[in-house]
């Protein structure tokens, strides 16, 4: 049987990995700028991570969601502690776009209409709901059309409050800082105005934290720099260092009834167990702060470089514009430096480290950039 051929491959096959380095199959080393998408939050196969996950298989892996599972209660409680949402409460699911999905559901039932506010450049997800929310029609079907979405330009609070005050939209959903589009991050203000425009008109702020979310900015969401309580919050990625989780934190406000959301695989065992190593090893190594201090370092050794023409985003989720071809410093970099890094819309080189790179780590890239600058 072929596999469905909808990935385009680099011919590298990681069979180990460790921190920010992995191996391919004939053992040659790389450095990981990249994170699988931003994925590896605390650092590739991290002993405290591997011993956990190990553990629970062998004690018990899946049972149903119909039983008592304390594991998500203590995922919960951790989340909740470390989020700065205590009072927040959590949905578990296996994906992004599985929370996205979620959350667009809530608000609809919240409020009772249907519409959707997404941004220009927005990316949500793969599923139905999710793509519809997502400014790229190349990979909308017809059917995801149906949905009622309208884009606007990011950190333009008069198109939304135009769109807001006509009285029919359910939610507002926003990326902590656009990713896939090439880093772009909402400024603060216009956070600030959209959060007091969607609770003065009873419409539900979703911020999709999936990719900029778990410490990655330098704060456990990158919201939380312009001080808002969003009514959702959808994550994913980072959550589980690479074991499949997703979750949507949810307001007070909204009540919760038996039924109203489900999943097979959603909050299982195994999943939770690795969900609540990723935040032991992010307290106990103060990932975020890392995060921040060498999200800083990066972009003051970026910034150092003549060819480089702009540096966007914060912490470790930094979008890099230069005028060589991008395509040309990338393949350059992994093929002959043998380091992993992002592309992003526009050929926006996209940098997702894992939260653990080091001082050193990061000297050996800028090396290596300099290089293939020329
Ligand atoms: C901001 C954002 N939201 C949602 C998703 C979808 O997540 P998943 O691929 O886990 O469904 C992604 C994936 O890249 C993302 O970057």
């Amino acid at each position: 049987m072929n596999l469905f051929d909808v990935y385009s491959l680099w011919e590298i096959e990681p069979v180990r990995a460790k921190g920010c380095h992995v191996w391919d199959s004939e053992g040659t080393e790389y450095l990981d700028l990249y994170g699988g998408h931003a994925v590896i939050s605390v650092g590739h196969s991290h002993p405290h991570y591997v011993k956990a996950v190990q553990d629970q298989v062998e004690k018990i892996g899946f049972y149903s969601n119909s039983v008592q599972n304390s594991l998500q209660q203590g995922l919960a409680d951790k989340l909740g502690e470390q989020s700065g949402y205590p009072a927040h409460s959590l949905f578990l699911c296996n994906s992004g776009a599985e929370a996205n999905e979620n959350a667009l559901k809530l608000a609809s039932f919240h409020t009772g209409k249907k519409r959707v506010i997404a941004f220009n450049g927005a990316f949500h997800g793969r599923t139905s709901g999710a793509v519809a929310v997502t400014e790229n029609p190349s990979i909308q079907a017809p059917f995801n059309r149906g949905h009622e979405v309208t884009f606007v330009p990011l950190n333009d609070i008069e198109a939304v409050k135009t769109e807001i005050e006509k009285d029919d939209v359910a939610a507002v959903i926003i990326e902590g800082i656009q990713g896939v589009a090439g880093i772009y991050t909402p400024e603060n203000l216009f956070l600030q105005q959209l959060a007091s425009l969607c609770n003065q008109h009873n419409v539900v702020l979703i911020l999709d934290e999936i990719q900029s979310g778990y410490g990655r900015s330098g704060q456990f969401f990158a919201h939380q720099s312009a001080g808002i309580l969003p009514d959702l919050i959808t994550m994913a990625k980072g959550m589980g260092n690479g074991f499949p989780i997703g979750g949507l934190l949810i307001s007070p406000e909204f009540e919760a009834k038996k039924g109203m959301l489900g999943t097979t695989f959603g909050g299982n065992h195994l999943a939770c167990a690795a969900a609540i190593a990723v935040l032991d090893i992010l307290k106990e190594e103060s990932l975020v702060k890392n995060a921040e201090e060498m999200g800083n370092y990066l972009q003051q050794e970026l910034s150092k470089i003549a060819a480089i023409t702009e540096i966007r985003g914060r912490g470790l989720m930094l979008g890099v514009e230069f005028l060589p071809e991008f395509a040309t410093v990338r393949n350059r970099l992994l093929f002959e430096s043998r380091i992993f890094t992002g592309g992003a819309k526009n050929n926006v080189m996209r940098l997702l480290p894992p939260l653990s790179i080091s001082k050193e780590e990061i000297d050996t890239f800028i090396t290596e950039l300099k290089k293939k600058m020329i």
